[in-house]
């Protein structure tokens, strides 16, 4: 069960309340790298976890947090949209290009929805999207999904914190990134006390893959790899094996699939001559049971000419 306090988990304090930044700060609530995909993320993780049940209860701790976060941004959204111009009167726009800035560039649904107060989306408006979520039920898959969310939302925090001279937003945005570095602390922490975490999941025979391509770096393109890439050489990092580099080349066959049925549709005719000079070619054995179904639909010849 979860409680609430009517204080906010850390100050959010607006000097200069800016619309715009309101529409910004939408981002890290609504979006792909924002609080509310944290926060349910970390709380669908927990409600799921059949982990030891410290982990769990680790997941509710943050989740939860997680909550406060998208409370305290939602709170400096309507505070950055205290006073903002609620009239389309054109001699309002066209005697104050501030307003006229605000009413091309304000969310109109932070008024138009909301009463000047913030929304669950991005800062596009986009809806937020639940299938952005990620729990796997695999503790390693969900820790490094957690702390590449982590800083993908400390990301876009200090892109937020670059765009404001608001001493408030700046202060409450400065917690923020001391939160998101300790949870991907947290996160990575999680997984160095783990027995051999890698390759995720780890509980998976390793014979029941194909393991001589399980370390080999493909290489797809002509730009030079310099030598002393990590990633193509030295041990792995899982220990079961060492890293090399190889030209990427084909292992398997030039696919070759069955006509599509009539009520598909899909049916082309190739022109006479079209096809492979020797008749024999992958090409005109697609083309030849191509015709096959044309002769079944109209019962006639495609060979021969109808008109
Ligand atoms: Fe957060």
């Amino acid at each position: 069960m979860f409680y609430s306090d009517p204080h906010l988990a850390y100050t959010v304090r607006c000097d200069k309340p800016n619309p715009l930044y309101a529409k910004m700060l939408q981002q890290a609530i609504g979006g792909i790298d924002g609080e509310m995909r944290v926060m349910l993320q970390y709380l669908f993780q927990a409600w799921g976890s059949r982990a030891p049940e410290k982990y769990r209860n680790m997941l509710l701790n943050t989740g939860t947090e997680e909550i406060g976060h998208v409370e305290m941004l939602a709170v400096a959204v309507a505070l950055n949209l205290e006073g903002a111009p609620t009239s389309l009167q054109d001699e309002i726009v066209a005697q104050n290009p501030v307003v006229g800035a605000f009413m091309g560039g304000m969310n109109p649904r932070h008024y138009l929805s909301a009463g000047l107060a913030a929304t669950a989306e991005n800062s596009n408006g986009v809806p937020f999207n639940g299938s952005w979520i990620v729990a796997t039920g695999n503790l390693v898959s969900d820790m490094y999904s957690n702390a590449a969310a982590e800083m993908a939302g400390r990301v876009l925090a200090t892109r937020l914190w670059e765009l404001t001279d608001d001493p408030g937003m700046k202060d409450m945005l400065a917690f923020m990134l001391a939160r998101d570095t300790m949870h991907q602390q947290q996160w990575l922490a999680v997984i160095e006390e783990l027995d051999q975490p890698l390759p995720a999941p780890s509980d998976f025979p390793m014979e029941n893959q194909h393991n001589e391509y399980a370390y080999q770096f493909f290489l797809h393109s002509t730009a030079p790899v310099p030598e002393n890439s990590r990633f193509a050489q030295g041990p792995s990092l899982d220990g079961k094996g060492e890293f090399s580099m190889v030209s990427a080349k084909p292992l398997g066959q030039i696919p070759v699939l069955k006509p599509a049925p009539p009520a598909a549709h899909g049916t082309v005719i190739p022109k006479a001559g079209a096809m492979a000079a020797d008749g024999n070619g992958v090409g005109a054995k697609i083309s030849g049971a191509a015709e096959n179904v044309i002769s079944k639909i109209t019962g006639s010849n495609p060979g021969t000419s109808q008109s």
